[in-house]
């Protein structure tokens, strides 16, 4: 069998987010949100994996599987829990898993927000206020201890365009549905401008940074008006936060799916393709497709592919799922592209926001009562891959 490789030092590697992970994020506004009388979120996120006491054990576990790179975020909200004061012991908590993954030589990749901002920054305006450009600052640099040595890549601010999104004032069950809400633009220019700001401490201090961007795979139906509607819903949802990553590090791409669009807008996914527990259609070429538009919307700014993966209870469907996708980023590299990592979303079964822990992404299942890990097929399987640097040959 002739194995088909991936460059040597390709970053290979899972994706968490802190408050879909650690449990008890109680000074975050996605808390307050699940605790609120009229909370469309169908179930709290509680303990969720107890990652935030158990983080040894996850990159312990990564590392046996055989990867070398861990995303993971920081809490702002543990960080800052209320206005100015910030904690000494949580930014002491996030270096330690910095040291943790560089005892197992695993590449720590870190995200500075993840969806979740403090309860103060939400009440104080949220990303409209005028000022919270400078309070992201403010939060970068004192966050700067953590990623200070030892770290390489820094991603400033997850999926800025789903942020702006569910900040549109559209339901936030839309975040699982197939038609993605309207941008609230004035949060789109402030994410932005925070990004700038984050980017410039994170250059002075001599990380590379870049943004993580959900990419959409939108896809014409073909019919007359379907190509121009791509460029006018896809833009503001996608295009616009991608050419911004121009000059930058590097660019996330972010893929799972695809979004079909006709003349007259997206649609509904069809009857008769596969789903998954996201109820959003098994497309794997979603990555090579979400690469290819990052390449040429940034002009060439090198891509990490920083989340792709499946919500199925079905393992045998993860694992052809990442085959299917692995194939397209390799023919990506073929093409000349800058593909440097894959980090596969998720490393645990962890809780997918307004929809609770039903759609299960991880290559790593836990127990709900002793939080007991167990790696799934599917992460063996991907071990395997990412030990060799290679694909085998179909
Ligand atoms: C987010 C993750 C989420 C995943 C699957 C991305 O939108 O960054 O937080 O769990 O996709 O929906």
């Amino acid at each position: 069998m002739i194995a088909r490789k991936f460059p040597n030092g390709f970053l290979w590697g899972a994706a968490t987010a802190a408050h879909q992970i650690e449990g008890n994020n109680v000074n975050s506004n996605w808390w307050a949100m699940e605790h609120a009388p009229d909370s469309k979120v169908v179930e709290p996120s509680g303990d969720a994996a107890d990652s935030y006491h158990r983080f040894g054990e996850d990159i312990r576990l990564l590392a046996d599987l055989g990867l070398n790179a861990y995303r993971f975020s920081i809490e702002w909200a543990r960080i800052e829990p209320e206005r100015g004061f910030v904690s000494r012991a949580e930014i002491d908590h996030y270096r330690r898993m910095v040291d943790a993954c560089l005892d197992k030589d695993v590449e720590p990749i870190v995200t500075l927000m993840h969806f979740t901002v403090p309860r103060w920054f939400q009440r104080d305006g949220f990303w409209r206020a005028d000022d919270a450009p400078e309070l992201f600052e403010r939060y970068v640099e004192a966050a700067l201890p953590v990623v200070s040595s030892g770290v390489r890549y820094v991603c400033t601010i997850n999926e800025p365009n789903i942020a702006a999104m569910l900040a549109g004032g559209e339901d936030v069950a839309n975040l699982v549905a197939n038609a993605m809400p309207n941008p609230d633009l004035l949060v789109a220019d402030r994410l932005y401008e925070s990004h700038v700001r984050a980017r410039r401490v994170l250059s002075g201090a001599g990380l590379r940074s870049g943004w993580t961007v959900a990419t959409q795979a939108f896809a014409p139906t073909g019919e007359p008006g379907s190509e121009e509607e791509v460029q006018r819903y896809g833009h503001p949802r996608e295009g616009w936060y991608l050419e911004r990553a121009a000059g930058d590090d590097f660019v996330g791409v972010q893929a799972y799916t695809r979004t079909w669009v006709g003349p007259g807008g997206p649609l509904p996914v069809a009857d008769n393709v596969e789903t998954t527990l996201t109820g959003w259609e098994f497309y794997p070429p979603a990555a090579a497709e979400g690469i290819r538009a990052a390449w040429e919307a940034t002009g060439h700014t090198p891509v990490m592919v920083t989340e792709n993966g499946i919500a199925t209870g079905d393992d045998e469907r993860r694992i052809a799922y990442t085959r299917g996708a692995l194939d397209g980023v390799l023919a990506t590299i073929t093409e000349g592209i800058d593909v440097f990592g894959y980090l596969h979303w998720s490393l645990l079964d962890n809780f997918e926001w307004a929809s609770g822990f039903r759609p299960t992404f991880g290559l790593i299942s836990w127990d709900p009562h002793t939080f007991q890990r167990t790696p799934k097929p599917s992460a063996r399987w991907y071990g395997g891959i990412a030990r060799a640097n290679a694909l085998p040959d179909h």
